[in-house]
Order: C-alpha cells, then sequence, then structure tokens
C-alpha cells in the first residue's frame, strides 16, 4: 500500500509517520509514503500558492495551479482524497474500505482551504476526522495512513491484534488489564486469573457489551443482540 500526501508541511507528515509501528512498517515495506510539497509548484519564484477569496472573506485560499501541478506529479492512478472538517466522518467501516486500495493520495489543505475547482477536478472523496477545525489538513492525513496501515497485512504481529479491537465489530472492547494481579487495591478479575478459555471468552464478551452500553449508548443502541446477551448484559448492569 502506498501512500501519497500533498501538503506545504511535508516534515510534519514524515516526521509522525516514521515513528513507532508505522515507521517499522515503512521501513520493512509493509507500506509506502511520499509527501510530495506543494510549494514545489508554486505559481512564482517567491513561492506563492495562494490569494485571496473571490467574493472577499478573510484569509487566504491555496490556488489549483499548485495543488493540481503537485498531483499530477505523482505516478499512477492513486485513490484522492481530501481532508476537510466538510467531509463524510472517519470510522473503522471507512478505515476498512481504504485498506482495499493499492495507492491513496491525501491532500492536505491549509489556511482557509483549497479553491473548490481544483478539488472537484482531482478528489475522489473527501473525508473528516471529526467534527472540529484544525489548522490544516496535515494530522488529519496522519490519522487517516495510521488507522488504515494497522489493516494492512505485515504491519500489526497478526491479524487478531486488529480484528479483536474496538469497533472492529460495533462495540468497544472489554476492559483489559496487566501485571501486577492487584494494584491500590484493585483485583484483576478472577476469572481472567484461571486459564479457562471459553469462560475468559464469554466474560470479555458481555464486558465488551456492558462498556459499549455505557460508554456509547449510540453504537449500542445500533447492535442486535440475542435474548440471551441481553439477559447477560442487563445482569452484569444490576451487579455494577
Ligand atoms: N482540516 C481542518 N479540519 C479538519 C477536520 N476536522 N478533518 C479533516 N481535515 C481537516
Amino acid at each position: 500500500m502506498k501512500f501519497s500526501v500533498l501538503t506545504l508541511f511535508p516534515d510534519q507528515v514524515a516526521g509522525f509517520l516514521k515513528q513507532s509501528i508505522i515507521g517499522r512498517a515503512i521501513e520493512a515495506g509493509h507500506i509506502s509514503l511520499e509527501t510530495v510539497n506543494i510549494r514545489d509548484f508554486a505559481v512564482n519564484e517567491y513561492g506563492k500558492v495562494d490569494d485571496t477569496m473571490y467574493g472577499g472573506g478573510t484569509g487566504m485560499l491555496m490556488q489549483c495551479d499548485p495543488v493540481y501541478d503537485a498531483w499530477k506529479s505523482i505516478e499512477g492512478k492513486p485513490h484522492t482524497i481530501y481532508v476537510s472538517p466538510k467531509g463524510r466522518t472517519l470510522d473503522q467501516g471507512i478505515v476498512k474500505e481504504l485498506a482495499g486500495y493499492d495507492h491513496i493520495c491525501i491532500i492536505c489543505g491549509h489556511y482557509e482551504g483549497i479553491d473548490a475547482r481544483v478539488i472537484e477536478e482531482i478528489c475522489d472523496e473527501e473525508l473528516s476526522i471529526g467534527d472540529y477545525v484544525l489548522t490544516g489538513g496535515e494530522v488529519a492525513s496522519c490519522v487517516i495512513i495510521d488507522s488504515v496501515s494497522r489493516m494492512i497485512p505485515g504491519v500489526l504481529p497478526n491479524e487478531e491484534a486488529y480484528s479483536k479491537e474496538s469497533h472492529m465489530d460495533g462495540t468497544l472492547e472489554a476492559p483489559q488489564y496487566t501485571k501486577p494481579s492487584v494494584w491500590h487495591d484493585k483485583e484483576v478479575p478472577e476469572i481472567l486469573l484461571s486459564g479457562n478459555k471459553a469462560a475468559i471468552d464469554e466474560y470479555n464478551h458481555i464486558n465488551a457489551l456492558y462498556e459499549t452500553m455505557t460508554k456509547r449508548p449510540d453504537m449500542f443502541d445500533r447492535l442486535r443482540l440475542s435474548e440471551d446477551d441481553i439477559k447477560k448484559v442487563l445482569a452484569l448492569h444490576r451487579a455494577m
């Protein structure tokens, strides 16, 4: 899987993604990252990439030509995404969809954004990472690359590492614990120390449902649960 990021701040993107799991995945060749500096395609020798808006309005807008020429410089035909607060909101379903592409190009706006005409011409979709406004698309591009890369074979140690995570099946994970088994008088639930795999799976299943019910009732409402699961999660709720 290849990611190409068009940005005015390539170091911000490359600096974040060279760390930790994603950095190792790049080194191992499971994913590749190319950053393209839009300023290299400026409209004049002073590095101009933006101008004032027609119709008024404060701030500057990135111009069509630098963005278009930067995009044309990329080899291949990537699935092209413009990151902006106006896009579809990223969720695990969209992340899974994106993991199916071989090559994704992400275009990061800055200042007041990018001239709408070039977005319309080259972008396949517009994605937001949430209902708030960032200073630019760079952080959003890192969020997309991080979440999509986790789904690429070889990036995480095994498939279980991502298939059992929160959001993968519409629920949140059950709470997890590590050593020591007692900390500040708080004990790890005994069943998790029992070694009984079937009992532990059942415990984690019901506690995942409980976690979802209490922390994300909107997700819980969308679940189609068996009578048995409903009984067990309500019993747990009464016991808490
Ligand atoms: N650029 C500015 N705000 C953004 C957001 N919420 N999501 C994606 N890109 C953005």
